[in-house]
């Protein structure tokens, strides 16, 4: 199985990169045979979507082809949300642009919003409204928001109540994510899954 963890940060050191490098951690704890493939929107920034994407223009099949390859090889997916100015940050949203429901289609995604005080919960308020339409990305029923983000998840163990607070229901989340991850196989193998005749959602 392979899990795709999204990094949303536009910085290029971001506290979401560092939540992101303790998932992969967490999760090779939990399986030793699980495959990843991470986009770090800030290491590989995506252009804004235009109509070329639609067109089939060669430079964003240039772009696009290998990522899209990746996340088709993901059963699962992690997508870490940073709060900026109370809104998940554009290149994110960029990215549901461009990711559709052939790639990211009924997968499990956990949503990890990140805020380095006691905020974090309005880009995970947002990614439920605004990106599973025509994606189809199936958010699992819980989150996680990981606060005081420079405080927490630094070393192998935990320095603080804290910390291991995060620590503790951030794996709990991750283990859930796996096997969702299981669990969809069985729904996109169905059969029932109609994106001919039903290619948006409502
Ligand atoms: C443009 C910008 C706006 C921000 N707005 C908020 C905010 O509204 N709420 C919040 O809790 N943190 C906010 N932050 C701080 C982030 O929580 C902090 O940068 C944290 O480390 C997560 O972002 P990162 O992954 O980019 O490091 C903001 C940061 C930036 C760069």
């Amino acid at each position: 199985m392979k899990v795709g963890i999204i990094i949303g940060s536009q910085r290029k050191v971001s506290q979401s990169a560092k939540v992101a490098r303790y998932i992969q951690s967490s999760l090779t704890k939990v399986d030793l045979s699980l495959g990843f493939y991470v986009l770090d929107l800030a290491a590989t920034p995506l252009p804004f979507w235009d109509e070329g994407v639609w067109s089939g223009d060669p430079s964003w099949q240039k772009i696009w082809s290998p990522i899209s390859k990746e996340l088709k090889e993901c059963s699962s997916f992690v997508v870490i949300a940073p709060e900026y100015h109370g809104m998940a940050p554009a290149a994110l949203k960029n990215f549901f642009l461009l990711a559709t429901k052939d790639e990211i289609g009924h997968k499990p995604g956990l949503i990890v919003g990140v805020s380095s005080g006691r905020g974090g919960s309005y880009p995970v308020v947002e990614l439920r409204t605004s990106s599973y339409k025509n994606s189809r990305i199936n958010w699992i029923p819980d989150h996680m928001i990981v606060r005081n983000a420079e405080q927490v998840l630094n070393a192998d163990t935990a320095a603080s109540e804290d910390d291991r607070l995060t620590r503790d229901r951030l794996d709990y989340c991750l283990r859930l994510l796996l096997q969702y991850g299981r669990a969809l196989t069985l729904v996109r193998e169905s059969g029932v899954v109609d994106f001919k005749n039903h290619p948006n959602g409502l």
